[in-house]
């Protein structure tokens, strides 16, 4: 549905063959390829200009999402050797958590084979903003196209600081209702993973967030103007190598990093709360990328 996509190819270590089947009978100009086992890996990333990785499992009630770290380290860091191999120059947006630790995961393996270009990696926390703007708007009985609430940091708990204080249009919160509503968002993913029971987590919202963010960078490498979403990215935003903020998306992915505009007390309480946890994320992500095998 995305009047820039040409070719949509599907990758997994199994079922793909069918979802590919099923999707290309779409009435739509973009034609779908699926592609099955690790084989199959380097034609489905020939030519990519977007790889978007939602590898890995998902968590069960309970878990934290860096309880996942054992199992999708590993696949991230398998996919990222494959895209340095066969398409250096995509734009990378990865889904797979802990995205805090994935992130770094994939810039160390990039680097490794002296393909890094920090424009071009980023971590897709657009479910974060889409979860903060419904909120919101629910709260404050506004219609939920308009209401944009900026959240930056990372991707998991105290890590996901949404700006109420910058949401647009204009909102007042009194301070215990801002802490209510900051800790509703951190916990939304655990929110869906707890209604699902075992059976997973967010899959629906997370593509909705998803698609809206390939959309965006697609428009920007289309050479639109004015495309802004968030994301994790390499950044110099704080004192953290990758950071969470608002970017502007152009031709060669992120063209320029926000910074986080004037903060409440609660939100500079946020911003040093954040900062040891998702330190240590990003130093057991580049700690495990540069253990050799
Ligand atoms: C989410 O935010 O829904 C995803 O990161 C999945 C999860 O584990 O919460």
């Amino acid at each position: 549905m995305q009047p820039y996509v040409s070719e949509l190819a599907l990758y997994d270590i199994a079922n793909t063959v069918g979802v590919a089947a099923d999707l290309s009978h779409c009435n739509t100009s973009v034609k779908v390829t699926g592609h099955q086992g690790a084989n199959s890996l380097p034609e489905a990333l020939q030519d990519a200009d977007l790889v978007i990785i939602p590898a890995g499992v998902p968590r069960k009630p309970g878990m934290t999402r860096d309880d996942l770290f054992n199992i999708n380290a590993s696949i991230v860091q398998s996919l990222a050797e494959a895209i340095a191999k066969h398409c250096p120059k995509a734009i990378i947006n990865i889904i797979s958590n802990p995205v805090n630790s994935t992130v770094p995961i994939t810039a160390e393996v990039l680097k490794a084979a002296g393909v890094y270009d920090p424009a071009k990696l980023m971590g897709v926390t657009t479910l974060d903003v889409v979860r903060a703007n419904t909120f919101v708007a629910e709260a404050k009985g506004l219609p939920v196209a308009d209401v944009d609430v900026p959240v930056v940091g990372g991707h998991a708990g105290v890590t996901i600081l949404p700006l109420l204080s910058q949401t647009t249009p204009k909102v007042e919160f009194g301070e215990e209702e801002a802490v209510r509503m900051t800790e509703r968002i951190q916990n939304a993913g655990t929110e869906v993973v707890e209604a699902k029971a075992g059976a997973g987590s967010a899959t629906l919202s997370m593509a909705y967030a998803a698609a809206r963010m390939a959309e965006s960078v697609l428009r920007g490498m289309a050479g639109e103007a004015g495309v802004y979403e968030a994301a994790y990215v390499a950044s110099s935003v704080t004192e953290l190598p990758f950071f969470a903020s608002k970017v502007r998306l152009g031709p060669n992915g992120v063209e320029e990093v926000l910074g986080l505009g004037p903060l409440s007390p609660l939100e500079e309480k946020g911003v040093a709360d954040l900062t040891p946890v998702l330190k240590k994320n990003i130093d057991t992500g580049i700690a495990f990328a540069q253990t050799p095998p």
